[in-house]
């Protein structure tokens, strides 16, 4: 057993073999994190002193961020006594994580590659989440995958998700070729740690590429029922497709007069007037400072990986950059070994 010291002071023990989020989720201190796969590098935290081992390959990690003692939480035990800078979610109570039998309600094709499901809980099911987080959706043929909740009503029991079909992915097979209303399906959720923060004052910039509108999607539906006291200052959702059939849904109806909406298009054609190329490009083109405002990125790897670095070059610190990548959500070998 190692002891963890966390630089916020928090502190916990790390059985061998177990990773540092679990071991600290077991002492009740939450990490942020997302695929728990070491993809997406939601987890990363940066070793003060101390050594660990890992229990997977850290794919979300680049050379010089290994180089420069970042690590993944999500793969990585410890081997002796180590101290942490990581981010905690101090003063949030995450809800509590499920294990539920589930029906597929509805299967709408909502462009070319997209579906909206709505999945239906049983009428007994206690189930909250928060808007941003997502879900593990197991299929018949007993394969898992993460989708995130583009809406949920804790009433009617039913929870909506946005999937696209990734070509010869084994789940978009069951999704897109087999998957028919009534369905039994299993789900266990919510996880992640990708929500809204309090956001009293702050402008806050949300980046979307195709199916990653789904958890963008829930949290602007969360900010009517926020505290005046609790609402950004302002609102920017920037959506990002290749053409315009990318962006499936019209989401001006469900805005609040305060959002300020920009879909933006990489390789359309003459007719269209918006905004052109990449979403953080189109933000960050224009004039504004960068000091008041918090970014909620989610979608491609590609999208996140250069908006987190191009806002960063702008400036903004990595702990006003939230994301939520859509990594591939198989599970890799296990490849133990690799000290550091
Ligand atoms: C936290 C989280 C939330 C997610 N939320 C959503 C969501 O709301 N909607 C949604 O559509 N997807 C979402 N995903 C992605 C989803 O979980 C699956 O990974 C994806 O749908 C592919 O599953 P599959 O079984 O069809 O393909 P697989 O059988 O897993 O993969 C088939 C092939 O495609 C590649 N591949 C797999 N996933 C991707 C990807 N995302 N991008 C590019 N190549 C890939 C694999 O490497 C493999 O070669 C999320 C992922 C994570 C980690
Ligand atoms: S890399 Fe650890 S949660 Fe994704």
């Amino acid at each position: 057993m190692s002891s963890i010291t966390l630089t916020s002071g928090a502190s916990f023990d790390c059985p061998p073999g177990t990773s540092l989020l679990d071991a600290a989720a077991t002492s009740s201190i939450t990490l942020p994190y997302s695929c728990k796969t070491g993809r997406c590098s939601t987890c990363k935290c940066r070793v003060v002193s101390g050594t660990s081992k890992l229990l997977q390959p850290e794919m979300g990690l680049s050379e010089s961020e290994k180089q420069a003692g970042w690590i993944l939480s999500c793969v990585r035990t410890a081997e002796s006594a180590m101290t942490l800078e990581a981010e905690t979610l101090a003063g949030v109570t995450l809800p509590a994580v499920r294990n539920l039998p589930c029906r597929v309600s509805t299967l709408e094709r909502v462009a070319r590659d997209v579906l909206r499901v709505r999945l239906r809980l049983p009428p007994t099911a206690d189930f909250t989440f928060l808007p941003g987080q997502y879900v593990d959706i197991t299929g018949p043929a007993g394969i898992s995958r993460s989708y995130s909740l583009a809406s949920a009503s804790v009433q009617n029991k039913t929870l909506e998700l946005h999937i696209r079909a990734v070509p010869g992915g084994l789940m978009s097979q069951y999704w897109f070729e087999q998957a028919q209303p009534n369905d039994l399906l299993r789900l266990k959720g919510p996880l992640g740690s990708f929500f809204l923060r309090p956001a009293a004052d702050r402008d806050i910039v949300l980046l979307a590429t195709g199916t990653g509108i789904a958890p963008i999607k829930a949290i602007l539906e969360s900010l009517p029922g926020l505290d005046t006291s609790e609402r950004p200052r302002s609102v920017t959702l920037l959506w990002g497709g290749r053409s315009e059939t990318d962006l499936y849904m019209d989401l001006r109806p469900m805005l609040l007069p305060t959002v300020r909406y920009i879909p933006v298009l990489s390789r359309s054609d003459a007719s269209w007037t918006g905004a052109r190329g990449h979403v953080q490009d189109a933000f960050l083109a224009e004039p504004a400072p960068l000091d008041n405002i918090v970014v909620y990125a989610c979608g491609s790897e590609a999208m996140i990986k250069s908006a987190s670095e191009a806002f960063q070059a702008r400036g903004l610190s990595p702990g006003r950059f939230h994301s939520d990548a859509f990594v591939c959500s198989a599970t890799p070998t296990p490849n133990a070994g690799s000290a550091t």
